[in-house]
């Protein structure tokens, strides 16, 4: 798994596009926050707050992740993306002009902002996950950095389609049960997404840029498995209002993240790289 295939790698444009759009949004937050620091640091739910989490996951992260993935899947397992040029043409401007709509709307420019982000958003996002979801399930590498990528881009999958159901509760006045779907929507994109992400790439690159022990198969295997747990318990639980499975549930979750961060800075303390980063 730790051999690089750089000969399949896409044309350079493919991810370079994401890299360089997403500092505008790095931007964009800082100028939120430059403009009315007070509303975000005074509450969660000013509009404020939201638009900048948003220009930070999606606008910045999202938009980073996703290049990423397109130039790292079939480098690193063997995931190949047909037509990578074709991809970002679609994916690329759907997600940096819903990107930039979604905070817009919630700075308050409409709801036919909300809306049109929505639909740039589900194109972008499940274009990319159908296109990346084909391309690890057909690869022939095993071990635990395929299956993980695998999982989160399934999490993306589930983030974004409860954000789009919360984006249709403000843009198109739909009556689903809004605390819920938002508690749900943040522990599938932190959790299912953005930290299963971590953790795929952590696998490929720790011991490969630190030079420390790889990551055990076991290890490699029960750190998704806790967050997965985690994240489906909590999902019952809110659903059906069941505490206990909510307890329970983030006991799983805390293991997984908190397990993550001792295996990794144990392999960092066996690192052979003389070099302190
Ligand atoms: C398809 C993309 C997405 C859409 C359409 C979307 C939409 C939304 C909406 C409508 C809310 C509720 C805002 C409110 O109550 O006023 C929300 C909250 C939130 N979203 Fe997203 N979201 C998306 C992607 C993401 C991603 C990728 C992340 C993180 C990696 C994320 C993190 C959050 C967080 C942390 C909150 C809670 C905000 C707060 O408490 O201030 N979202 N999202």
């Amino acid at each position: 798994m730790s051999a690089l295939s750089f000969e399949q790698a896409p044309p350079a444009s493919v991810p370079l596009r994401f890299f360089v759009t997403a500092p505008f949004f790095g931007v964009a937050a800082g100028l939120v926050l430059a403009w009315n620091w007070q509303a975000v640091t005074a509450s969660r739910w000013a509009p404020e707050t939201v638009a900048v989490v948003h220009l930070m996951t999606v606008g910045f992260m999202l938009q980073v992740m996703a290049g990423a993935l397109l130039q790292v899947m079939p480098v690193a397992v063997g995931a190949n993306v047909s037509h990578p040029k074709l991809v970002a043409a679609i994916v690329h401007p759907s997600l940096t002009l819903g990107g930039a709509l979604l905070p817009l709307g919630f700075l308050g420019a409409g709801p036919l902002a909300l809306q049109a982000a929505a639909v740039l958003l589900a194109i972008g996002v499940f274009a990319f996950v159908v296109v990346a979801g084909l391309a690890l399930a057909r690869s022939p590498a095993v071990g635990p950095p395929l299956l993980v990528l695998r999982l989160a881009v399934a999490g993306l999958a589930i983030a974004a389609a409860l954000g789009l159901a919360l984006v249709s509760v403000f843009g198109f006045s739909l009556a689903l049960p809004l605390g819920v779907l938002i508690d749900l929507h943040v522990a599938w994109a932190s959790l299912g997404w953005a930290l299963m992400l971590l953790l795929g790439v952590a696998y490929l690159v720790v011991p490969m840029f630190q030079l420390t022990p790889s990551y055990s198969v076991r290890t490699g295997r029960v750190l998704p498995a806790l967050l997965l747990s985690a994240l489906v318990g909590w999902t019952v639980a809110m659903t059906a209002h069941l505490e206990p499975l909510a307890w329970l549930s983030t006991a799983l979750g805390i293991a997984g993240v908190s397990g993550f961060a001792i295996v990794t800075l144990r392999l960092q303390s066996k690192r052979r790289r003389k070099v302190t980063d």
